[in-house]
């Protein structure tokens, strides 16, 4: 068994690595094979390695029963599964090491002026005040409540159904269609809560593929679903590439190449993977193209997961279109499709770990609810957000306000980057912006890009992610996250940016 274990793990791995890694991996196998045959019982603690020797040695010895133990044969380091052993390797994307070094040396405009500042991070800090001011007016009530009921102790401390309250299901059906318009009612006994948006796509990629099974995903698309989606469930994403020249809106003749290939390859496609609004480019998809996802669904028979989480976040004229709005008819067959949402980028509020799987089909349903045991979201915590998303009046202002300063950030950011004669896409929703810096990039590839955000994160000190770690293929796009500053900022990244952009020009 241990030694089988490091070749499964291979195997396991991506494809390309099986024929690459399987010859060293027999040599390991059998040299660990000769290892053991090769050595008696006693010379056994001759093969601890340097790092578990010295104190645990020691006390293996103190104690006579357990030197017994480690005589037996079993001496080396105790395994992990493979699976922990690939999610521990460390993270080479440029967006982990950003963060990473934002953290070490995060900016402050009075703290630390020099630090990095964070352009990575899709927050939103614009409307903390007002998330704020209805906590100091409302907390106490919503939380313990002044005449018992439902918000009594009991309704906190016991258990409650994993899957969520029914009166928050009730309060957050209510906000999405406040939020996505009141074209679209969501029905709250579709619904399944969940400790945020990553656990809710989790789940539900687990219900509908099996591993080696793979969801399309139009790139370039948020670099957290490789982690998200194909660590524990094991389905692969197949990114279908999106074109700078439709504005990276996704096209049917690419969607339809893309999964004629992987039914070459033998991989069995369930489904689409969408962004809309669409993260890190902020556009939207036109009901035309939603429609012609939809028809393709259906012609394939595959599943449609549509991630609408920052629906309330669209500031433009173009207004976003759910996936929800278009199921009115009867002969769309709802079952493939499934939404999901959540409160981090809409409400602000990621910390408080909210995310909604909305589902039309009954198994995906009741499976989702059974998995929900492993991801629900404390009571307090779903007392509290029933109390603040039944206050229409505040979320409506709140969402009112949001737009408005998402808005003339992105305004105030995007006429920066212009002075510099670096353009972003079209956008009008999220809390990042697209920009094109091709024209400082030393190289027109994958590297040139690299080298453009390792002097812009060292340099310049800001952390900004690149198209490639969003599966772009059109080297020189960066993403920047803008609503985690405030609008004193914008002229010192401006700034940084600049300084960049002359060293790049005296180098070339
Ligand atoms: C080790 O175990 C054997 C029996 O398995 C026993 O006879 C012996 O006393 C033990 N030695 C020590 C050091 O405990
Ligand atoms: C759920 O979806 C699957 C796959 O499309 C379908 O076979 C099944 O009938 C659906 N179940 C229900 C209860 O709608
Ligand atoms: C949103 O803001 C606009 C402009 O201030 C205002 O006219 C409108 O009534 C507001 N809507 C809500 C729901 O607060
Ligand atoms: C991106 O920027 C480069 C250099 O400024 C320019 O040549 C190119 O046309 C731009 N691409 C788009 C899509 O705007």
């Amino acid at each position: 068994m241990r030694l089988i274990v490091p070749l499964q793990g291979v195997v396991q791995g991506r494809g390309g690595l099986i024929l690459g890694s399987l010859i060293p991996c027999a040599l390991f196998y059998f040299f660990q094979l000769y290892v053991k045959r090769h050595r008696s019982p006693k010379s056994g603690s001759n093969h601890i390695s340097p790092s578990q020797s010295s104190p645990n040695l020691a006390e293996l010895q103190r104690s006579s029963s357990r030197s017994n133990l480690s005589s037996r044969g079993s001496i080396g380091r105790v395994q992990v599964s493979s699976r922990a052993s690939s999610i521990a390797k460390p993270n080479d994307s440029p967006y982990y090491i950003g963060l990473d070094k934002v953290s070490e040396d995060a900016y402050n405009r009075f703290d630390n002026p020099d630090g990095v500042i964070q352009l990575g991070l899709s927050e939103n800090r614009l409307c903390f005040d007002l998330i704020e001011k209805w906590f100091s007016e409302n907390v106490k009530d919503s939380v313990i409540g002044s005449d018992g009921g439902d918000l009594s102790i009991s309704g906190i401390a016991a258990y409650q159904p994993f899957d969520g309250l029914m009166e928050l299901k009730v309060a957050m059906a209510g906000f999405m269609s406040q939020v996505m318009g009141p074209a679209v009612s969501f029905d709250p006994s579709q619904m399944v809560l969940t400790c945020g948006a990553t656990p809710a796509i989790e789940i539900l990629c687990f219900c509908l593929a099996d591993p080696g099974n793979a969801f399309l995903v139009p790139t370039p698309y948020y670099s957290g679903f490789d982690r998200d989606i194909r660590w524990r469930t094991g389905v692969e994403l197949i990114p279908v590439h999106c074109r700078n020249t439709d504005n990276f809106i996704i096209s049917i003749t690419s969607l339809d190449q893309a999964y004629n290939q992987a039914r070459k390859r033998g991989v069995k496609v369930r489904g689409i993977l969408l962004s809309n609004p669409g993260n890190p480019v902020g556009n939207l998809l036109p009901r035309e193209t939603l429609d012609d996802i939809l028809y393709f669904s259906q012609e394939k028979n595959i599943h449609i997961i549509s991630d609408e989480i920052y629906a309330g976040s669209v500031y433009g004229t173009e207004e976003h279109i759910s996936m929800a709005e278009l199921l009115d008819s009867d002969d769309i067959d709802k079952t493939r499709i499934h939404i999901v949402y959540g409160l981090s980028k809409d409400l602000s509020l990621p910390g408080f770990r909210v995310g909604v799987i909305y589902s039309f089909n009954d198994t995906v349903l009741v499976a989702a609810k059974r998995l929900a045991r492993f991801s629900s979201i404390s009571a307090p915590t779903q007392r509290l957000l029933t109390s603040m998303l039944s206050d229409t009046r505040f979320t409506l202002t709140y969402i009112n306000t949001s737009k408005k300063r998402i808005q003339k950030m992105h305004d105030l950011f995007v006429a920066g980057l212009k002075q510099l004669g670096i353009e972003c896409a079209m956008s009008s929703a999220g809390f990042y912006c697209w920009a094109n810096m091709s024209k400082l990039i030393p190289s027109y590839s994958e590297k040139g890009e690299l080298e453009l955000w390792e002097m812009l994160l060292n340099i310049g000190k800001i952390n900004v992610t690149p198209g490639s770690a969003f599966h772009c293929i059109e080297p020189g796009w960066f993403r920047c996250c803008f609503t985690t500053l405030s609008e004193e900022d914008i002229p010192i990244v401006i700034e940084r940016i600049r300084k960049v952009a002359e060293t790049c020009k005296s180098s070339s």
